[in-house]
């Protein structure tokens, strides 16, 4: 492994060295020698594990991440073959999912990866944070792996291409013959916007036509006064417009509207949440449970701990079970969760499950284990719940929500 790895590291010296053409011939080998390594190769799960993942590991976190994207975007990686078991089938707000597994906002910001993201075997797909206007978010870097704690820092700062080509990229999507993903969109704000909430009823407008959910994120660390839009009053405000703005769609008038909380809450600003979000004119169909942590509970690395932004991966999961318990139980089960934060394994996904989420969202760990953690974590997922005897994840949902409260512990 040491030999590949610093093998790697030649080859990207030398890259760096020659002409730009030169450069862009040796990535398309290899990307086209990658792919025909993945296409053959029998143990894909291992192959990415042992060589592809810490090879990727070498380059920058972002240029990764837009790697992997467009991997996705031109339908690089093999479609899964895979066949969700029958216990996995979910009713996704009317629709049917084949399973509850959906990768997390902030993989695909632009909607461009949802066909290879589809292949991957995910039950559904977020796109976003999508803002307004288009704007390019902080400056670099902005991601940060923390390799040892299995997490990410990040601060990108809702870069995003904005509404309006995004809208147009899954209006096309959708139109295909061949479309049968369930597509969330995830709604943000831009960083100088003088009407907060006019950016989310803009979204509401702009994507209820073309999505099958929305999610209004209120909870990314990275954007000034954002998470200020989780307390009574300005929340009251900004659900109420929500409301208006889908009651005035055209079509596909009932797309669900989710809201993603913050992991870092303190109970008095739940029960605050809970009080708006049970006002007829405040609804919301779902919660999204959680965006990533601003604490930096157990850091191996004290100088990548003090780097701004959110983290996620293995230091956030155990906060964000427990948020998703007491969702559930203030919530009385009554609103569907979808539960993430540092699931890395079916077990972790059934933690989620029993303390009240009903979907599960990755996005943190498929950056470590590579694209065949989806079928991974389906698989051990399906066998726990006919392990112990539930005849569909549905019927697991909250089954032991008590032990994850806070006060339990
Ligand atoms: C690099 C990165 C970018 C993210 N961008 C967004 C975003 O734009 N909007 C959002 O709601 N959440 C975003 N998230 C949060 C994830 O959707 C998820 O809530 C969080 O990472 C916890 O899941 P995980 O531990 O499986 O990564 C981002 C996370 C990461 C790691």
């Amino acid at each position: 492994m040491i030999q590949f790895t610093t093998f790697i590291k030649m080859v990207l010296q030398k890259t760096q060295k020659l002409s730009r053409l030169r450069s862009l011939g040796i990535v398309t080998v290899g990307a086209t020698a990658l792919y025909m390594g993945l296409t053959a190769y029998h143990n894909q799960d291992q192959l990415f594990r042992t060589f592809v993942m810490p090879a990727v590991r070498l380059l920058p976190a972002e240029t990764s991440h837009n790697l992997a994207v467009l991997a996705c975007k031109y339908r690089l990686y093999p479609a899964s073959k895979y066949t969700d078991d029958l216990n996995l089938h979910s009713s996704f707000f009317g629709r049917l999912a084949s399973n509850p597994i959906g990768i997390a906002a902030g993989f695909d910001k632009n909607g461009e990866a949802v066909l290879g993201l589809k292949d991957l075997g995910f039950g559904f797909i977020e796109v976003g944070s999508v803002t307004p206007l288009a704007q390019a978010g902080n400056p670099k870097p902005r991601v940060f792996r923390l390799v040892s704690d299995r997490a990410l820092i990040n601060r990108y700062g809702f870069n995003s291409d904005g509404h309006g080509v995004v809208a147009q990229r899954l209006k096309e999507i959708r139109e295909r013959e061949d479309f049968n993903a369930i597509v969330g969109v995830n709604l943000g704000r831009n960083r100088d916007t003088l009407t907060p909430i006019n950016d989310y009823v803009k979204g509401v407008h702009t994507f209820g036509p073309v999505a099958d959910y929305l999610v209004v994120n209120v909870s990314s660390p990275n954007t000034k006064g954002l998470r200020n839009m989780q307390s009574k009053k300005e929340l009251t405000e900004l659900l109420e417009a929500v409301n208006i703005a889908r009651g005035q769609l055209k079509t596909n008038q009932k797309v669900p509207i989710l809201l993603k909380l913050s992991p870092d809450l303190e109970t008095g600003e739940l029960n605050d949440i809970v009080a708006v979000i049970n006002q007829k004119k405040c609804r919301v169909d779902g919660l999204i449970v959680s965006n990533t942590t601003v604490a930096r509970d157990n850091i191996s690395d004290p100088a990548l701990a003090s780097e701004a932004g959110g983290l996620s991966g293995e230091p956030l999961r155990e906060r964000s079970t427990r948020l998703i318990a007491q969702m559930y139980s203030l919530t009385k089960g009554s609103l569907p969760i979808i539960g993430v934060g540092g699931v890395a394994s079916g077990q972790h996904a059934f933690e989620k499950i029993e303390a009240g989420a009903s979907f599960v969202q990755i996005y943190t760990a498929l950056i470590y284990e590579g694209p065949e953690l989806v079928e991974r974590i389906k698989g051990e997922l399906s066998l726990r719940i006919s392990e112990l005897g539930y005849a569909c994840v549905k019927d697991a949902v909250g089954s032991n929500y008590t032990k994850y409260l806070p006060s339990s512990k």
